[in-house]
């Protein structure tokens, strides 16, 4: 079974903070497994696109994402970002930051490594939206949020909540 947790909001430390990596032994562990299942169901449950482990309170590197048909749903632990390609600015909501929406500068491309949930190596080329989510995602795990890099923050208007709610990573 996967449960539903609380979505830690903004302002709490722990959104601040670097988080851990995780070791295999770790990520073979029940404890770590369930909090992946669990986050999946908080993101979807949200709704939202992504969600960090910090955001359910837990300091590790573990990050999932589902953008639709073709983006996920995705698990990676210890993600590391390269290949940077080109720019984008794009609204961008948060879970953690409920209600607000800011413009953020992202890289149109970059690739994605890290480990699956079974430990395998895992790389991926995104693209969009869902290389903007990875880019958000990972953010979170060094304590970054939208706050810290978005332009013209403002409260989201209804037809753009209802869009940040859908895209919120
Ligand atoms: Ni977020």
């Amino acid at each position: 079974m996967a449960y539903a947790r609380r979505i830690i909001v903004d302002p709490d430390p722990i959104l601040h903070k670097v988080a851990k990596k995780v070791t295999t032994l770790e990520l073979k562990m029940p404890l770590t497994q369930q909090l992946i299942d669990d986050m999946f169901e908080t993101m979807y449950a949200a709704p939202g696109i992504g969600l960090a482990a910090p955001q359910v309170g837990i300091g590790k590197r573990i990050i999932v994402v589902h953008v639709g048909e073709d983006g996920g749903p995705y698990a990676v632990i210890n993600p590391v970002l390269t290949d940077f390609d080109g720019e984008e600015t794009a609204a961008e909501g948060c879970l953690s930051i409920p209600g607000k929406v800011g413009d953020v500068v992202r890289a149109l491309r970059c690739t994605v490594a890290g480990l699956d949930r079974k430990g395998k190596k895992l790389t991926l080329t995104a693209e969009g939206l869902l290389a903007r989510c990875f880019q958000h995602e990972v953010d979170h795990l060094d304590g970054v949020l939208i706050t810290d890099k978005a332009t013209n923050i403002r409260d989201a208007v209804p037809v753009e909540a209802a869009q940040a709610a859908a895209e919120s990573p």
